[in-house]
């Protein structure tokens, strides 16, 4: 049987990716062009400098990867591209170039949804068992999605406000922690056995959903208290210790309504997703708070936005034969429950 290589394109926030997956388990290439430095002065993505970006980087990352030693472009079989949501701007590029290769080597193209891309990013790391619980935790999102079979997606709670990524951020960015937050937070915190941390509210969520804003609020008003008391600026030390009580907190509240879940519905397996599954906390409390279930974790490199998700995603959905003609459209918003429904399931 003809290998199935699945060329996979990212540009949803801002990260111009392109990967190449043989046979839904090679990674033959996954090439990342961050631009988070050039982010870093607006103390978040800028999302028309993210478009013009990617629009500036995006031939040379395509070209890098169909130029690769010993690879014949023309055995490309699918091109998958993230098609929302995301940034308006920056999923048009990503879609455009996927059309160009994809109408350029005739072959059929998948239309994913980003999320799902986090989801199946775990594919890496191991197989998925069903029922599964899969924790989606970024910048945007914080999500807690059942899948009681492949490419089905419930979502059992979410955020009532801030995505968990985004309070993460402006706590840090409250502590002159330099953007991403959540990444600063976390070098900070990681391997320092000598922090002590302190009780932070614990918000009252109905059901299995999230809240964050209430405590993002809490620990500005402190911070910003304790700056004035301090006369501007913090004890480094106060620093650490504010950063690891936000970690735990935030960390804690998910991983509660995570344990719920585990006991109101049959879990095999719980998976976590987004760039928020790079926290080192959050990595090695899984696996203290959720007992009795396997756990699947996926690797550092695959925690941010990236094309190889993408292509995994992609092959199950080539599995379902979820294709999508050449005029798709993205869709910055776009709901995950619908996936793998609307294409007459
Ligand atoms: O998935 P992602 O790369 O982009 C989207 O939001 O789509 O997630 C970015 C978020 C940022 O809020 C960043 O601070 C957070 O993930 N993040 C982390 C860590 N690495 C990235 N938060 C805590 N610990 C980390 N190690």
């Amino acid at each position: 049987m003809k290998d199935e290589v699945i060329l996979a394109i990212e540009t949803s926030c801002d990260e111009t990716a392109i990967a190449l997956l043989r046979n839904g388990k090679e990674l033959l290439a996954n090439s990342v062009n961050t631009q988070i430095e050039d982010h870093r002065r607006f103390g978040g993505v800028y999302p028309e400098l993210a478009s013009r970006l990617h629009l500036e980087n995006i031939d040379q990352v395509l070209s890098y990867v169909l130029s690769l030693k010993g690879f014949d472009p023309r055995s490309i079989t699918h091109v998958a591209v993230t098609g929302g949501p995301g940034l308006p701007g920056a999923l048009q590029i990503g879609a455009m170039a996927a059309k160009t290769v994809a109408s350029y080597f005739g072959v059929p193209l998948i239309d994913v949804h980003h999320l799902a891309g986090h989801i199946y990013a775990n594919e890496f790391a191991g197989e998925f068992r069903y029922p599964l619980l899969a924790i989606v935790v970024s910048g945007g999102n914080s999500e807690l999605v059942y899948l009681p079979r492949p490419f089905e997606f419930h979502i059992l709670g979410e955020t009532e406000d801030d995505a968990i990524g985004e309070a993460l951020d402006k706590v840090a960015r409250a502590l002159s922690l330099p953007y991403p937050g959540g990444v600063s937070i976390d070098r900070l915190t990681k391997d320092d056995e000598t922090i002590e941390t302190f009780d932070l509210p614990r918000p009252k969520v109905d059901g299995y959903n999230l809240s964050y804003s209430g405590l993002k609020s809490h620990l500005l008003r402190l911070i910003q208290k304790e700056k004035a008391e301090a006369g501007g600026t913090l004890p480094p030390q106060r620093v650490k210790e504010i950063a690891l009580s936000t970690e735990k907190a935030f960390v804690e509240q998910l991983l509660d309504k995570a344990e719920l879940i585990k006991g109101d519905y049959d879990v095999r397996m719980v998976v976590v997703g987004g760039g928020v599954s790079a926290n080192s906390y959050l990595r090695k409390r899984i696996r203290e708070r959720l007992k009795g279930v396997d756990i699947l974790i996926p690797p550092l490199w695959c925690t941010t936005d990236n094309a190889a998700m993408i292509a995994m995603a992609g092959h199950h959905m080539i599995e379902r034969n979820l294709l999508s003609p050449l005029s798709f459209r993205t869709r910055p918003n776009r709901n995950l429950e619908e996936e793998g429904r609307e294409k007459g399931e």
